[in-house]
């Protein structure tokens, strides 16, 4: 006899980080919390310091009414920490770290940048860290994006398999969402240079289950678009694997999902969240832009 699925229990905690500088109000059990109180290029040293540990407890910020110039948002990016290299763009005019993510009205195309379940370039010896991305124009509904808090999911399988994943390295590798997205979209996706999309193609081994470097918090390192192989494993036993892992991560009870309006910023950590793009916006404009914080050496 096998057990039905129900949905997971217990051990959900998003309750408001407590701060001085603003307030926080969470969107869902899971993970995720608006800021309020607070316009990001005002936030002092001491009420940044702030906004990074509530950034750590929800994994996912965001701020309405933010409308932040290029120059602000870069400046803004620059406070989190060096920037990383960004494998698709070279960033806007004099704002090389800013980067667009524009879908026009009369666009229509099989598939988007970041149209799956994914942590930021984790193909990179070094992925980034944190993500920031603001909406300029948005459509009046959908172009939502879904974030999934994969340190919640890990804590929710049972130790037995806990332990069985700890010593893994997952093979992330760009080599599957190229082949995918060309077949899709008819034609070679694009890249900053070529020695990006080579890296993309390597990829890199990282621990199957990463621990935080600020907090220690231990997170599955799982991605559905970029998560090619396990060391040591044959494609048909890291498969079933790295599926089941997918499935169980993104799965509605682990995730939040956020209604854009223009003038808005959001905010997550790679290290322990995967994300989701639409594409079920067609005939309507968004227009975003987003910086990437480097991270370090998963261990
Ligand atoms: C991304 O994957 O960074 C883009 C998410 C979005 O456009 O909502």
């Amino acid at each position: 006899m096998w057990e039905v699925r129900v949905t997971p229990s217990g051990e959900f905690d998003n309750h408001p980080f407590e701060s001085p500088h603003f307030e926080t109000r969470p969107l869902a059990s899971a993970m995720g919390a608006e800021v309020v109180g607070v316009r990001l290029p005002d936030l002092s040293d001491e009420g940044f310091e702030d906004f990074k540990q509530a950034l750590y407890h929800h994994k996912m910020l965001y701020l309405r009414g933010q409308h932040l110039t290029h120059a602000e948002h870069e400046e803004f990016g620059a406070r989190l920490g060096p920037f990383a290299v960004d494998a698709y763009t070279k960033g806007v005019e004099g704002h090389r770290n800013v980067h667009p993510i524009i879908k026009e009205a009369e666009t229509k195309a099989a598939s988007l940048f970041g149209g799956g379940w994914h942590t930021d370039s984790p193909f990179l010896p070094e992925p980034p860290a944190i993500t920031t991305l603001r909406q300029v124009e948005g459509p009046p509904y959908g172009g939502d994006t879904s974030w999934t808090n994969c340190a919640l999911a890990f804590r929710h399988l049972s130790k037995t398999y806990q332990d069985m994943l700890r010593p893994l390295r997952v093979w992330m590798s760009a080599a599957n969402n190229f082949a995918t997205q060309e077949k899709l979209l008819g034609k070679a996706i694009s890249f900053a240079s070529e020695e990006e999309y080579q890296q993309g193609m390597r990829g890199s081994h990282h621990p199957l289950v990463r621990t935080h470097p600020e907090t220690g918090e231990e997170s599955l390192y799982i991605c559905d678009t970029y998560a090619a192989g396990i060391e040591g494993m044959t494609t048909h036993e890291a498969k079933p694997l790295i599926d089941f892992l997918v499935a169980h991560t993104t799965q509605q009870a682990f995730t939040c999902r956020l209604r854009w309006e223009p003038g808005m910023v959001a905010l997550w950590d790679n290290r322990l969240t995967m994300h989701l793009g639409p594409n079920d916006y067609d005939g309507w404009r968004r227009e975003m832009y987003r910086t990437t914080t480097a991270g370090t050496k998963p261990v």
